[in-house]
């Protein structure tokens, strides 16, 4: 799936504007995310901490939720934004998270300072879990 370039400016400044919510008291470390429904919503997402450490949750997963929440499964792309110039990679679990939905999202690993790369889903997470590919072994 192409996604054209005023799309793609447009889910980085909406990512950019998600980042600025983002509840990070422990890392200091903000994360937005915007994801882009096959229906032309957006929906955001920002890390979300917590005193609990691991029940921290990322930008995308944020994103993800509120998108699902909302009545959507279909998703086009994301966009993803923490650091001035550093492009950036979702972490393990939110690729494992937006594959769910499909390998052929596109991510878009941008920064705050103009600079994006596009990439896919698949691409970040080849080999990806699927139960999917998985029905032989569930009886
Ligand atoms: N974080 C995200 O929001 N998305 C990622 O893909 C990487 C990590 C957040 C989680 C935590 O609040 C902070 O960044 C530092 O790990």
């Amino acid at each position: 799936m192409n996604i054209s370039k005023p799309v793609i400016a447009r889910l980085i400044k909406a990512a950019a504007a998600a980042r600025l919510k983002a509840y990070a008291p422990y890392s200091k470390f903000k994360v937005g995310a915007a994801l882009l429904a096959a229906d032309g919503r957006v929906f955001t997402g920002c890390n979300v901490e917590n005193a609990s450490y691991g029940a921290t949750i990322c930008a995308e997963r944020v994103a993800v939720g509120s998108a699902i929440a909302a009545g959507c499964t279909g998703f086009l792309a994301v966009a993803i934004v923490y650091h001035q110039r550093e492009l950036a990679d979702p972490c393990g679990l939110c690729r494992q998270v937006l594959h769910e939905f499909g390998d052929d999202i596109v991510v878009i690993r941008a920064n705050l300072g103009g600079g994006c790369e596009c990439t896919t889903v698949g691409a970040l997470l080849p080999g990806a879990f699927s139960l999917k590919r998985r029905k032989e072994v569930r009886e």
